[in-house]
Order: C-alpha cells, then sequence, then structure tokens
C-alpha cells in the first residue's frame, strides 16, 4: 500500500496470519475486502492502478490465508469467493426435536368448508358442530426455530429439511426482535417457532443501497431475508434490516397452554412479536370473512404475505388431530391466487442475446404487483405479442407468481388508444443494424451480424479463438471479455492489432509483460491459418468444423468461396446449385450462409480479417495413397503426433475421419489405453493397427 494511504485506526496488517485472534482477523478480513474492492475499481473502471500487481497479489494471499485459517469469518463479499474459490465451511447442522413441517393448501371457499368438514369428522364431532380457530397471516419468509434454556436463548436453526437445519445462531442474536432472555417466568426449555422477515420498505431500501456499492440486489423480501439469514459472516446479518414474528412452539417444558390464541399472547409477554393481525375464529364462515379482509389490506401490510394460515384453536384438539405425511391435521394455508395488476405498456423492447435471438420485453410504467414492483415483463416471441395482440399504449394485466419473471396475461382491449398501432417485430438488429432473419418453423428470429454485432461479439470472438478454430491461447471467454470491455476488440481482425496495446495491457491486474508477450506470440502464428479453420471460425450459423472443411475443399480459395457465396447471397441460381451440390449441404445451411454474406457488416468483418490472415488452401486430397476413401477412427494415445495432426494428416490424404467404430471403420488406430473402441472395431472385424503401423501408412517414417 502506498504511503499516502491513510491507515484505519485498527490496523492488524502487520500481525502475521497465525498470530491473529478472532477477532483481529474478522476486522483484517475487513479491510483486505475493502482494500480489494477500491483496487479492483481502479483497475477495471478507472484504469488507473493505485498499487503494484505483486502488491494487489500480496492482498489477495493474505486475505486467502486468513480465511483458511477462519473459515466461520469468511464473508459474504469475500474477495476470494469473486473469483470462484470453493465455498468457505458451511453451518453446522441441528437435529430439530420436533420437525418442523409445513401445511396443506386451501385454495377456494370449498377447500376451506372441506378442511372444517375433515376435523370435525376426524374428531367424531357433528357435522356444524362448534369448532374455534386462530387466523394468522402467512407470511413469506424464512421459518426458523429458537431454543431457550431456562429463558436464555441459546440455538437458532433454519428449518432445513424439516428433520435438520442449519445453526445460523450467531446470525439472530443479531436480530433486536428475537430476545436474546424471555420476559418474566420462563419454562425450564422452550423452542419457539416462527418466521424471519423484511418489510418491504427495508427491503427497497437495502436493495438500494446494495445496488449503489455494486452487491447483489435481491428479488424479494423473502430472497433477502433468507440471504442474510444464511450468511457466514453475522456482522452482514447485522446490517439486514431482519424482523421476526413467533406464532407457534416446538418442544416446550411448561405450564400448559390451552390454545393458539392464548400462546400468541403467552409469546408477546415473553416478548417476542407476534402477527398483531392473528384472529380467534368461530368458524368457517368467520375464517372466509377474514381472508376477504386481509386480502383488501395486503398491499397495505408493510410486508409480503403468501396466504393467510387457519389452526384449529384447542391444543387438545391438535394432539388428537396430529399430522398427516408433511403437515398438520389441524392447519390449513389459504392461499391468495397470483398476484395481478393493470399497467400501462410504454414500450416494446428488443433484446439481442448473445447467440443473436431477439427477445422482446415489455416496458411498463412501474405497478406494484403483490408487494414488488414491476417495471418489465417478458413477451417471449413475435407469435406471443401477434396472439396477445399488445401494442405500446396499451393497458395489460400483469401477473407475478412467486419468482418467476412477470407475465402479460392479457390487453385490456377497452383502455386501448385510438393511436395505438400493431406492434412491428423489427427485422434489423437494434444493437447493430443488421438483418434479423426468421428461418421458416423457428418462433425466433435472429441477428445475422454474427461478426460485427455487440451483443454477439464476445461469443464470436471466443468462437473466432478457439482451439478448433484460430486456436489462440490465451484468448478465453474471460480475456475476450475483458478485451472487449476495453474496446480493444470488436471484430476478429482487431485481434491482430491487439500489439498497439501490449503497453497498457501489460501493466493491467493478472497480466504483466510475460503472459501479454506470450499471447502476442501465439497470434502472430496464426498470420497464417488453415482455409477450413477460417471458414469455420467466423461463426456462420449450422457451418461447423465439417461443413468448413467441405467448403474449403470444393472453393479451394478464400477468394473464390468469398466471390461464390456473394453470388449465392445476390440469389445468383448457378452459384445457389453449385453450393447445394456439396455432399452434405442442404436448403438450410445454404440460407444461413446467404444470410450471413448478405449482412454488409460481416462482409466488411470478415475483409478485415483477411487483411491480417492468409488463408491457406488444404492440400488437395491425396486419391492415390493407401488411406484415400477409408473411414479411420483413433483411439487411445498417440505418442508422436497429436490427435488433432493425425486427424489432418488421415485427411490429407483422402481418408475420412470417423468419431465412433462401426461396420463401415476400415481402419482403427489403437494407441495404448484405448478400450471399448478396440473392442467394437474386433466385433465388425475392423482391421486395427498400432500408430508405428499407422505413421508408415501415412509415409511418415
Ligand atoms: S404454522 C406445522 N403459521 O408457512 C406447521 N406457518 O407452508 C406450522 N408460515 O413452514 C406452521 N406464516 O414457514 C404457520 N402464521 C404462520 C405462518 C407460517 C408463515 C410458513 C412457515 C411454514 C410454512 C408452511
Amino acid at each position: 500500500m502506498s504511503a499516502k494511504t491513510k491507515r484505519p485506526a485498527k490496523d492488524y496488517s502487520a500481525v502475521a496470519v497465525d498470530d491473529l485472534s478472532p477477532a483481529h482477523a474478522a476486522a483484517e478480513l475487513e479491510r483486505l475486502a475493502k482494500a480489494i474492492v477500491r483496487h479492483d475499481l481502479a483497475y477495471h473502471a478507472k484504469d488507473a492502478p493505485l498499487i503494484a500487481d505483486s502488491e494487489y497479489d500480496a492482498l489477495k494471499r493474505r486475505n486467502a490465508a486468513i480465511e483458511k485459517r477462519f473459515p466461520l469469518l469468511v464473508r459474504g463479499d469475500s474477495p476470494s469467493a469473486k473469483v470462484g474459490a470453493p465455498a468457505a465451511a458451511g453451518f453446522a447442522k441441528v437435529r430439530h426435536a420436533v420437525p418442523m413441517l409445513s401445511l396443506d393448501n386451501a385454495f377456494d371457499d370449498a377447500d376451506v368448508r372441506e378442511f372444517g368438514a375433515r376435523v370435525r369428522r376426524f374428531l367424531s364431532f357433528a357435522e356444524g358442530a362448534p369448532l374455534a380457530f386462530s387466523a394468522e397471516p402467512k407470511i413469506d419468509g424464512l421459518s426458523i426455530s429458537l431454543l431457550y434454556e431456562d429463558g436464555k436463548f441459546v440455538k437458532g436453526a433454519t428449518r432445513g429439511d424439516g428433520e435438520e437445519g442449519e445453526d445460523v445462531t450467531a446470525n439472530l442474536r443479531t436480530i433486536a426482535e428475537i430476545p436474546s432472555m424471555l420476559k418474566g417466568e420462563a419454562p425450564a426449555a422452550i423452542e419457539v417457532r416462527g418466521e424471519i422477515y423484511m418489510t418491504r420498505a427495508d427491503f427497497l431500501a437495502m436493495n438500494a443501497e446494495q445496488e449503489k456499492t455494486g452487491d447483489k440486489v435481491f428479488a424479494n423480501p423473502r430472497n433477502a431475508a433468507a440471504g442474510a439469514v444464511r450468511q457466514l459472516d453475522p456482522a452482514i446479518t447485522a446490517k439486514r434490516p431482519l424482523r421476526f414474528f413467533a406464532y407457534t412452539l416446538g418442544r416446550y417444558e411448561g405450564p400448559e397452554i390451552e390454545t393458539q390464541t392464548a400462546l400468541i399472547a403467552r409469546l408477546a409477554r415473553w416478548g417476542f412479536r407476534t402477527n398483531p393481525e392473528t384472529r380467534a375464529c368461530a368458524d368457517e364462515g368467520a375464517l372466509l370473512a377474514y381472508y376477504a379482509r386481509i386480502g383488501a389490506v395486503r398491499s397495505d401490510l408493510p410486508y409480503d404475505i403468501d396466504g393467510v394460515v387457519y389452526k384449529v384453536d384447542r391444543f387438545d384438539l391438535q394432539r388428537r388431530l396430529g399430522f398427516v405425511a408433511r403437515s398438520p391435521r389441524w392447519a390449513i394455508a389459504h392461499k391468495f391466487p397470483a398476484e395481478r395488476a393493470a399497467t400501462k405498456l410504454l414500450k416494446i423492447d428488443i433484446q439481442v442475446g448473445r447467440t443473436g435471438a431477439l427477445t422482446p420485453v415489455a416496458i411498463l410504467e412501474p405497478v406494484n404487483v403483490g408487494g414488488v414492483m414491476v417495471a418489465r415483463a417478458t413477451l417471449h416471441n413475435e407469435d406471443e405479442i401477434r396472439r396477445k395482440d399488445a401494442r405500446e399504449g396499451d393497458t395489460v394485466v400483469i401477473q407475478r407468481a412467486g419468482d418467476v419473471i412477470p407475465q402479460i396475461v392479457e390487453v385490456v382491449a377497452a383502455k386501448r388508444p385510438r393511436d395505438a398501432k400493431e406492434f412491428v417485430f423489427p427485422e434489423l438488429c437494434p444493437v447493430c443494424g443488421s438483418k434479423a432473419v426468421r428461418p421458416e418453423g423457428e418462433a425466433i428470429r435472429r441477428c445475422t451480424g454474427g461478426l460485427s454485432c455487440d451483443a454477439q461479439v464476445v461469443e464470436r470472438l471466443r468462437h473466432f479463438a478457439m482451439r478448433t478454430a484460430f486456436d489462440i491461447e490465451g484468448l478465453g471467454e474471460k480475456n475476450v471479455e475483458e478485451l472487449h470491455g476495453l474496446g480493444w476488440l470488436k471484430r476478429p481482425g482487431d485481434v491482430f492489432r491487439l500489439r498497439a496495446h501490449a503497453g497498457s495491457l501489460a501493466a493491467r491486474e493478472g497480466w504483466g509483460a510475460k503472459s501479454v508477450e506470450k499471447l502476442l506470440a501465439a497470434i502472430e502464428a496464426r498470420r497464417r491459418v488453415p482455409f477450413d479453420r477460417f471458414v469455420f471460425a467466423l461463426g456462420i450459423r449450422q457451418v461447423g468444423e465439417a461443413t468448413a472443411r467441405l467448403l474449403a475443399q470444393h472453393y479451394e480459395t478464400l477468394a473464390k468461396w468469398r466471390a461464390a457465396m456473394l453470388a449465392v447471397a445476390r440469389g445468383d441460381e448457378a452459384a445457389r446449385a453449385e453450393l447445394l451440390a456439396i455432399d452434405q449441404v442442404g436448403e438450410a445451411l445454404a440460407a444461413d450462409i446467404a444470410a450471413f454474406f448478405a449482412e454488409a457488416h460481416n462482409l466488411e468483418a470478415l475483409d478485415d480479417l483477411a487483411d491480417f490472415v492468409e488463408a491457406v488452401p488444404l492440400d488437395k486430397p491425396a486419391t492415390d495413397s493407401p488411406v484415400a476413401g477409408k473411414t479411420i477412427v483413433f483411439t487411445g494415445t498417440l505418442e508422436k503426433m497429436s490427435r488433432d495432426e493425425a486427424k489432418a494428416r488421415a485427411q490429407a490424404l483422402g481418408a475420412k475421419v470417423a468419431g465412433s467404430v462401426s461396420k463401415k471403420t476400415d481402419i482403427l488406430v489403437a494407441g495404448p489405453g484405448a478400450g471399448s473402441k478396440l473392442a467394437e472395431a474386433q466385433k465388425h472385424g475392423v482391421h486395427v493397427i498400432d500408430e508405428d503401423a499407422w505413421l508408415r501408412l501415412a509415409g511418415l517414417t
């Protein structure tokens, strides 16, 4: 760290990892996390590193060493997690003395009446006999169990699979609404159960903060609450605005409590928050009235609920009723239907994915749907828009169920503005302006500007550099992404312009002069590439290695192929016939090649690449070699050449190389370690040779 940086008041940076106390280690992990984030920002966003690579690496090494020694202190925002370090040690397991079960669901009035009838039948009560219930909101949170011994909070666990949960005691201790001591007279042992949740207001504020600091934003309050409880660093849980409603008991050794409503009152006296909407209901009619009332005030409640819960009020009856499978006979959850809301469809936006797929997204006037602000909804594809006849300016009904992406259920026809125009799906890519085509029988329209489209460029360049294409070591996805982010890589030809950035690249984190030189050398080595690899590297839809080879063989040179494909794209019948005459080239493939060449951006990118690269024509496959026309399979380890080289050599000699053995196989070249393919070859009586025999056959010895 430079001398300019002011040291924080408490600094243990000079203490050896082995000498750190847990508290000091936690402080150090916090300091390191902050420092590393700051240096990452300086590097990546501002391009102005504050320290040398080696110093930065030392920070990361120290962080990793402390985490290794104190796995329980690993922070949720650990810098090592960001590079995909293995997950830190988890939580200890806790077996629940009384299982934490789930609830059966009711979806309509009939289900609720049937629940009441079922309970009476089981208890041999007469139809319509008095039966009191407790009704409570069903909080959309995370259920936990809290064990108090002699009034002291000693252990807290998540539900887990119902039998065994995770010990999150340390995290729960940071939640103010979980009393560390019970008030008043406390039983010897009591397990209080309830729901951890976050209010919507707290959730929105927290997400806004997370967004500002570049941290993870959560989809809804439930996920946020669950994430906060399952943090490995209690200091993070402590910062999250978590709350707790108590509603039931697990293990209990204390004076008898007779009803659920009495329990709720008792829990409050012990110091727990209980839901103020809890009501005693005399019969099913009262339950349904309760459901209707809560449904009406649902969006005014400060927290998310997904229904209400009815419980037989008397505990003696609950005990008699017992459980069936995973849920109690004495309770049921009456669920609310999926949330819907009407809002205005402001705009239909077209997003372009990595593979060029155009996907329509509805941009909405933000609307509160069951407590979550929804501003976008999926429209799936072109046909879906037509089916719903969704138009910009329309009022639409949005539905949100659980975590799924909000959907447009329907268009409110009566509210359509007079000037609303039918949506015309673009035929040009909104990102690069290239033509977007939709093949017969497919639902998806795709951008054809593969080589120049910003939405696809990372995927295309990764393909371009891959082993079976240009084979540039050091240009994997991560580096392609980084170089593209810096604006240095937009299309394949730019790879050969990277030398101009060598200095700045070497100064970046994770690079250094050596690795830059290595990359540049790998690139230089590709100034000449076999023509078939050149074709494959362009990433034309459906043009795989084998097809690229057929094209390269047939058209011989880049210039001839380019001219012929342009003719096909122009609609020249003779050129098209020639293309279709190639073995294995069909209509769909020809259409994809034509679409590629019809797009001027692609041609520019291809020509730009050709300025740097010589596409070397393939050797004419020999017709007089001993393997000409034969089908060869390689298996096992080859010691004198790579599998790729052997393949290329065989093809140059006019042989076909297959991946698996069949009746049609003529020769199996089996190196050491050959397994099932060898057995298969013997079964079919295929001629099997070893590597030396292959080398002789190929004329290499
Ligand atoms: S009583 C034996 N009461 O809903 C089950 N559960 O679907 C006792 N929940 O795991 C559960 N609010 O996480 C009960 N007022 C409430 C509830 C509630 C939310 C959750 C709880 C349970 C799940 C069952």
